[in-house]
């Protein structure tokens, strides 16, 4: 059996699962948690000191299954006190604030923190991680848009939803799709369901659209250097409209990475003799 299987007393009924939120300081894991559990949201901010710790029960199918949930601290000051926590973890909420472009960008040092405390031997493919993209209802301040928030969690294979503990948006969602998804897991042995081949997409279409996000100039979006020829423009542009064509490519933002290449090309081409 997988190191991180959960224990469970009668085969088929009853299930013991932990799980663990994760995420920078203030971003809202514990009110995402308060919401879903106690249907109320606090709008003080009261600091989550090391961990907290509850136990909730919930049906998926025929199944009773008893959650334990370990909210963790976001901030570096409790990492002597969280790092005890990763291990023997079924399911990760990572959390974002939508409005706070480090906390989105601090996802890969969370990730980086929980593989380095379970050690060498330490296994994340058969967890179940949920990203959270938190606080939806600050439009005026959202600086992530979903497409990028879906990208890197997609093409990690973690679930994505958008929430927000406020106004109670997506949370529910989220929870029930997250336990189906552990419970799933369990009942297959630790390995995780194949995703569909005509919903994934490739690492290489993931890496351009972020690549085509932050280029610089037009030059920058197609790959080329300034001043190339237009045999050169069209042809990098060709190379990425079969990568991102949006009939042949899923990946979350793909359209808008196309239309961007498309308007690259035709700035370009209007210059060039
Ligand atoms: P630590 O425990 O320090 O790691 O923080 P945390 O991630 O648990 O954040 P917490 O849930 O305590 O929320 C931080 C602040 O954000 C609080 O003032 C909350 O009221 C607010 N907040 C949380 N979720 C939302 C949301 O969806 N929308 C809005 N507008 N505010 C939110
Ligand atoms: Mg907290």
């Amino acid at each position: 059996m997988e190191a991180n299987m959960p224990k469970r007393k009668e085969p088929g009924k009853s299930l013991r699962i932990k799980v663990i939120s994760m995420g920078n300081a203030e971003v809202g894991k514990s009110c995402i948690i308060k919401r879903y559990c106690e249907k109320r949201f606090v709008s003080k901010y009261l600091a989550t000191i090391g961990i907290d710790y509850g136990v909730t029960k919930v049906q998926v199918r025929d199944r009773e299954i008893k959650v334990n949930i370990f909210d963790m601290a976001g901030h570096p000051f409790f990492y002597e006190v969280r790092n005890e926590f990763y291990k023997d973890t079924q399911g990760v909420m990572l959390v974002y604030d939508v409005g706070q472009k480090d906390s989105f960008d601090a996802l890969d040092a969370w990730l980086a923190e929980m593989k380095q405390e379970l050690g060498p031997h330490g296994n994340m493919d058969n967890i179940i991680f949920v990203v959270c993209a938190n606080k939806i209802d600050c439009t005026k301040h959202r600086c992530i848009d979903e497409s990028e928030g879906r990208l890197w969690a997609e093409s990690k294979g973690f679930l994505y939803f958008e929430t927000s503990a406020q106004t109670g948006e997506g949370i529910n969602e989220m929870f029930q799709t997250f336990y189906v998804s552990i419970v799933d897991l369990c009942e297959n042995g630790g390995k995780r369901p194949t995703v569909n081949s005509s919903t994934s997409f490739t690492r290489e279409q993931a890496d351009t659209i972020r690549r085509i996000r932050s280029s610089k100039d037009s030059w920058d979006m197609l790959g080329v250097k300034p001043g190339a020829s237009r045999e050169e423009v069209n042809k990098a542009y060709r190379k990425l409209a079969v990568l991102l064509h949006p009939d042949k490519c899923v990946a979350p933002g793909s359209e808008d990475a196309f239309k961007a290449v498309v308007n690259a090309r035709t700035a370009l081409l209007k210059n060039i003799k």
